[in-house]
């Protein structure tokens, strides 16, 4: 069941503290930091470890183009902290209507509302489901890096289809942060190396995740 508010109601003040923090920190945020940002969020299980938010947190500050974000939720909240320092277009598709007004309305509570958070039905492509883009969001090779920590791995293809999909609107170079590649992702990484001839770096000790860099 998803929780209606993120963070919940008694955490909000030391979430909103952590916030702060992380702001000033910016682009390093000390561990302890992302753990109070962890802890307050709830969502257990769900939301983007530590080792994950610290890597995308130093990337979204060097990146220079638009970054894509598959799966709202707190990666999000970092994402429009770090964006807002830089004045950079970042674009997190979801794809539960009700989730993504929630995290919507998180934003706009810590004055985030940078970011674009557009619900993205699933729909059927070959041999995979992916998010529905509305035609135009992307122009060609505008996105340098994507968060893509969505939709959920038991999902047709797990998370194969970010590659296909916004493979136009990629730039040289732009960098893929993968979570869960030690489960369903695991196959993704497989099929891209076949496919795509892409070799992933795996990073993170918790819960590790891959780095895919495109040509
Ligand atoms: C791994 S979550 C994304 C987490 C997000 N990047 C974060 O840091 O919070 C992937 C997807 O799971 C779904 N989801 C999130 N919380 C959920 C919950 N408590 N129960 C079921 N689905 C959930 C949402 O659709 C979300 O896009």
């Amino acid at each position: 069941m998803i929780p209606k508010h993120y963070p919940p109601t008694e955490a909000c003040d030391r979430f909103f503290a952590a916030l702060q923090e992380a702001d000033r920190s910016a682009p390093q945020i000390p561990s302890e930091i992302l753990t109070k940002l962890c802890t307050n969020w709830g969502n257990e299980g769900w939301p983007a470890k530590e080792e994950l938010l610290a890597a995308i947190a130093a990337h979204a500050w060097e990146t220079p183009g638009t970054i894509l974000e598959c799966g709202c939720g707190l990666s999000t909240v970092l994402l429009a902290l770090i964006a807002r320092h830089k004045g950079q277009r970042v674009v997190s598709i979801e794809h539960q209507g009700d989730y993504a007004t929630s995290i919507r309305s998180t934003l706009r509570r810590f004055d985030l509302a940078n970011v674009e958070v557009l619900f993205c039905p699933l729909v059927a492509h070959e041999d995979y489901d992916w998010y529905e883009i509305p035609e135009g969001t992307f122009g060609e090779q505008e996105i340098s890096l994507v968060v893509c920590d969505g939709p959920p791995e038991a999902t047709r293809g797990c998370r194969h289809g970010v590659l296909p999909v916004t493979l136009p609107f990629l730039r040289h170079g732009a960098v893929i942060l993968l979570d869960d590649v030690q489960a369903g992702g695991a196959s993704v990484l497989a099929r891209w190396k076949k496919e795509y001839g892409l070799d992933a770096v795996i990073e993170g000790v918790v819960k590790p995740y891959g780095r895919i860099v495109i040509p």
